[in-house]
């Protein structure tokens, strides 16, 4: 069983890298396998809403000159998939705010790929706006396309 974290964040050890690595931590003790993705060495470009990604449906957005389609794959081949972000100006990064969007439109086109498995996400702040990205966060992990 691999569970991933993805790392929203510009700074690769930063404290969203802590969080991500604190669950790690107890996920390791049950065996659990674990791979940290850090967003900030992979460049992942916005979603240009071409929707080529519903007529391919090859489980792939027509960008291929970055980071996203590896990523979603990695996504694809978990059991497990963790979002962790900082709190930037009351939402998520913008590079977690890329990688959602895209994902959001290529699995909309290629139903199912997540589906059943498990999601869940961390967020670092400094003040608040913790909640707001609650939001998009857990939304992507249970309603729209993980199962808890
Ligand atoms: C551009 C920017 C915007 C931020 N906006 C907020 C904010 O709205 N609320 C907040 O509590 N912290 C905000 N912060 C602080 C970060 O969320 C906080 O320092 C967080 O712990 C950083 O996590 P990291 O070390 O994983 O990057 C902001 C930081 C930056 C650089």
């Amino acid at each position: 069983m691999k569970v991933i974290g993805i790392n929203g964040s510009p700074r690769k050890n930063g404290n969203t890298a802590i969080l991500i690595q604190t669950v790690f931590n107890e996920l390791i003790k049950e065996g659990i396998e674990t791979e940290l993705i850090q967003l900030s060495e992979n460049k992942v470009e916005g979603c240009k809403a071409c929707r080529a990604c519903h007529k391919n449906r090859n489980k792939q957005c027509i960008i291929t000159d970055d980071f996203f389609n590896e990523c979603l794959a990695k996504m694809i081949a978990s059991d497990g998939i963790i979002l962790g972000s900082p709190v930037y100006s009351a939402g998520v990064t913008s590079q977690m705010k890329a990688l959602i969007d895209r994902a959001s439109m290529v699995l909309a086109g290629n139903k199912g790929l997540l589906k059943h498995k498990v999601g869940a996400s961390v967020i670092a702040a400094r003040r608040g706006g913790l909640s707001v990205l609650l939001i998009p966060l857990t939304t992507f992990c249970t309603v729209k396309k993980c199962s808890l």
